[in-house]
């Protein structure tokens, strides 16, 4: 029997054992039990406003999601990867206005946009999710019917400070602190006064501050939980779910007059994409095992909605509560925030000359390893990509793989040659651990790191392995013992070493570089990520797993460029 845990229900479920007598198929068997122990899991970005055009913001938060979400299927385990568009509200229909075309019409051109973005960027998602779609449409109306039924949604009056730009009211101390400007776009903040459907957040005040205190990992890097968990003191507000000010979007059950806020038929997309409206649908039966997510990433500027008011209409609806709500910072461009009036936004066509210049791997490498993952804003120049790109890929990853294959090419004829290496230190410093020590010790830092959403930590954990067969490799110098034919085998032990190393830390790397690693691997006889899907990364990443015997080609994954001028 084995334990299939879900939401922290655990579920004992009976399999049939395979016949004895076949060891590949028991050996099969042992594996299917251990990654059909692993739960599947998910992950969500933003749904992206389609008013706008896709840009180095949307591609990060995307980017990061997509690591992660290849790293946990290279791991074994059953993914779910949800992105798509936020195509309702005031903002759409005006944009719509302005340019003479339905809001429909602008919608259907600017996700499709997006879609092409995606594609663009080699991005895994499972699903794009569009929210002037039916199936989302009709279980928003589901959801906000059942609030009503529970009395968490009422009829009422409200008068506050909105925001126009964010499209959000903010409270009475909240708008006094921010001197009744919008923190985003510094307009002032105005007056407002309405009659509309209102969630009953004020109710939740006391069961969210429970729920942040018992689980401080919901909130992630920890500086925006303490922020979350400050404002929380200030006492919550009922927020509204309707408006009547604009009439794009999904009309409220027995009030189309009404129309639903777009932030809260955005948030539902997390759910409808699941079929969680409709619990005994077809799409919920093959997708409820999703929920809940482990991670939703978005940016720091819509955590509140994603911290709080989610949260307590999860707990309204009784559904269980997100692992975490990972928000990053934000990317800034030679030092200051991106505009289009500065002209220095990173837009799709600065993008793709980077696509052009330095390949699309070495744009995941910059975004996975030196973006704003933590508290602070990251600012993206194209002197230091160059000097990333350079000093990471070039001089370290590509040096190490070209350095070792070719050295293979040269003295054993491009074929691993035989040698025992397990047992091998890594360098001649005292205590230093052996290569199958390192490198699993290694490997499972990075399973963790991934894991935990810590990216560029996975990164350089992964590249380590590379700077190790780097000292390696001065330290020995095969190249000049290769030159006295009886230091053979002392070379074949470390090119041996050099080339397993290469291999694993590709296995390592290859939810952030798919594209240059299953290269590598390739030209190191390895198979790619198929094995490791099957197998588990731990055991792909296993010391061992290169065979005397096999073809080494000679490869160099990234070529030096000219720095930008
Ligand atoms: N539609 C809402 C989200 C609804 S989710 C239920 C929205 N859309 S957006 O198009 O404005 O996208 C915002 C997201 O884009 C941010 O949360 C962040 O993920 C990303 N970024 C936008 N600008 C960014 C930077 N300058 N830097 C990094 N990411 C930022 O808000």
């Amino acid at each position: 029997m084995e334990p299939e845990a879900r939401a922290g229900a655990h579920r004992w479920v009976v399999r049939q054992i395979p016949a004895q007598g076949k060891r590949s198929d028991l050996h099969a068997y042992n594996r299917h039990l251990m990654l059909s122990q692993r739960t599947p899991v998910s992950i969500t970005t933003p749904i992206y406003y389609v008013n706008d055009r896709p840009h180095i913001g949307h591609a990060y938060t995307t980017t990061l999601c997509d690591v992660w979400a290849r790293a946990q299927r290279l791991d074994g385990r059953e993914v779910f990867f949800l992105t798509g568009t936020d195509e309702h509200g005031a903002k759409v229909e005006k944009s719509a206005r302005e340019r003479g075309i339905s809001p429909q019409a602008l919608a259907d051109e600017n996700s499709a946009e997006f879609r092409r973005v995606m594609e663009l960027f080699g991005l895994s998602n499972d699903d794009f999710i569009r929210t002037t779609e039916a199936r989302h449409e009709s279980q928003v109306k589901l959801f906000v019917q059942r609030l009503l039924a529970s009395g968490d949604v009422y009829l009422g009056e409200f008068e506050g400070w909105y925001d126009e730009g964010q499209e959000e009211y903010v409270t009475d101390t909240r708008a006094k602190e921010l001197e009744y400007k919008s923190p985003i776009s510094g307009k002032p903040l105005v007056r407002a006064k309405e009659h509309n459907y209102y969630f009953k957040l004020s109710a939740y005040q006391a069961r969210l501050e429970q729920f942040f205190d018992a689980h401080p990992e919901f909130v992630r890097p920890a500086g925006r939980f303490n922020e979350v968990r400050g404002r929380l003191r200030d006492g919550l507000q009922d927020v509204p779910v309707t408006r009547t000010n604009f009439s794009w979007g999904i009309g409220m059950p027995s009030a189309p007059e009404h129309v639903i806020y777009v932030w809260i038929d955005a948030l539902f997309n997390y759910t409808t994409a699941l079929g969680l409206g409709e619990p005994n649908g077809e799409l919920a039966k093959a997708r409820a095992k999703f929920w809940p997510p482990e991670y939703h990433v978005i940016g720091k500027e819509i955590l509140w909605f994603h911290a709080v008011v989610w949260p307590a209409l999860l707990m309204a609806l009784g559904l269980p509560m997100p692992k975490c709500v990972y928000a990053h910072s934000f990317w800034i461009s030679n030092g200051q925030k991106m505009s289009k009036s500065l002209g220095n936004f990173i837009d799709l066509e600065t993008i793709e000359s980077y696509f052009a210049k330095y390949g699309l791997d070495a744009w995941r490498w910059y975004m996975t390893t030196q973006g704003p993952l933590g508290t602070q804003d990251s600012d993206f120049s194209p002197k230091h990509f160059h000097e990333i790109y350079t000093a990471q890929l070039v001089n370290t990853y590509a040096n190490c793989a070209s350095r070792t294959s070719s050295m293979i090419e040269k003295y054993f004829g491009g074929v691993m040659p035989e040698a025992e290496t397990a047992s091998m230190p890594i360098s001649a410093t005292a205590g230093a651990p052996t290569w199958s020590a390192f490198t699993s010790d290694i490997s499972s830092k990075v399973i963790k790191h991934y894991a935990a959403f810590e990216l560029a930590e996975a990164a350089d954990s992964a590249l380590s392995i590379i700077r190790a067969v780097d000292v390696l490799i001065n330290e020995t110098q095969p190249f000049k013992l290769a030159k006295d034919p009886t230091k053979l085998p002392e070379v074949a032990r470390i090119l041996s070493a050099c080339a397993e190393g290469v291999r694993i830390a590709s296995v390592l790397l290859t939810p952030i570089m798919p594209t240059k690693c299953a290269e590598v691997l390739a030209a190191f006889g390895a198979k790619t990520t198929e094995e490791a899907a099957t197998n588990g990364i731990e055991s792909s990443a296993r010391w061992g797993g290169l065979q005397p015997g096999t073809k080494i080609l000679k490869c160099a994954p990234f070529m030096r460029v000219d720095a930008p001028v």
